[in-house]
């Protein structure tokens, strides 16, 4: 059954078991667990012998004003769900645990933090990084999985396991795993469940209108043309706000103005009822 731990000397003592009889990877959340977590946690379990996941609520990546309080939580089911996939080990710490009184340290990673997401939410990525990494010097695992729903925040992290050393040079240990949807296409997100009725069916017009302007794109569209005819859409669907959709690199996050030969890839984020809805998809 999967051992919930609490706090960091249970935790040493149960991943170094672990690490003696195999490989141990971890998989980060923030609970209030969907089919897209449980995607992580089976592509962790086909390339590990363990698998950790983490439950913990993070207050240093919310801003001022944002979900925090509202934010789903539901240890037990979560636990639940992560015994039926076989999990050894579910960390979920306090946020005392976590960030102790006088706790003063922040990880802030440059460049991919900017712009996107990192524009809109201020302080953000920082929030991200600084519990990711601590989450990895806790659990010391030997790789980790991340969702490509978030594309930016895989970016962040993948930089900062680089730049900090978090994993064995030269060895592939941060993994991307694609994004799980909805039957209409809607990204699954634990922030899906703040939307009513009517805002949930609405939403699905985010993927397609994606859907749509990259296959226009790919037929010569030119992008600002078609970036602006996304929001369009997405404004006359429901939506009451766009706040970016844009082309970028998809490695580097660099602004792109056109469709290159490099990867390229459309992120979007816009507000719908009380939630705020990201997607990204490749092009091309
Ligand atoms: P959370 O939103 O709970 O997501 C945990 C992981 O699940 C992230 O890597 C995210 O990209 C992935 N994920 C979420 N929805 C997904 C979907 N529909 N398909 C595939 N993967 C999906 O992201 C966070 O938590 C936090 O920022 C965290 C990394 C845990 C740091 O606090």
């Amino acid at each position: 059954p999967v051992q919930t731990i609490d706090s960091l000397g249970p935790l040493r003592m149960v991943v170094d078991t672990l690490r003696d009889s195999g490989t141990v990877a971890l998989v980060p959340t923030m609970g209030a667990l969907h089919e897209g977590h449980l995607a992580l946690v089976r592509e962790a379990k086909r390339r590990a012998d363990h698998v950790a996941a983490s439950i913990f609520v993070n207050p240093r990546q919310f801003g001022e004003g944002e979900d925090l309080e509202a934010y789903p939580r539901r240890l037990k089911e979560d636990a639940a769900l992560l015994e039926k996939e076989g999990v050894a080990l579910l960390w979920a710490p306090t946020p005392e645990a976590m960030y102790p009184n006088g706790y003063a340290t922040n990880i802030s990673v440059s460049g991919v933090s900017e712009g996107l997401c990192g524009g809109d939410r201020p302080g953000h990525f920082d929030g991200v990084a600084t519990v990711v990494c601590k989450l990895f010097s806790q659990v010391r695992p030997d790789m980790a999985f991340f969702g490509e729903k978030d594309w930016q925040q895989l970016a962040v992290i993948r930089r900062m396991a680089r730049d900090l050393d978090l994993v064995r040079p030269h060895v592939d240990a941060i993994h991307g795993v694609p994004t799980v949807r909805e039957k209409d296409g809607l990204a699954m997100s634990s922030r899906n469940a703040y939307l009513s009725g009517e805002e949930r069916e609405q939403a699905a017009a985010l993927p397609r209108a994606m859907q749509a302007a990259i296959a226009v794109m790919k037929q010569g569209g030119d992008p600002p043309k078609v970036l602006a005819g996304l929001r369009e859409a997405l404004l006359d669907s429901g939506f009451s706000e766009v706040d970016y959709a844009e082309l970028r690199d998809a490695e580097t996050l660099e602004p792109l103005s056109r469709v290159g030969t490099r990867p390229t890839r459309l992120l979007v984020a816009a507000r719908i009822g009380p939630a705020r809805l990201i997607d990204n998809m490749a092009i091309g």
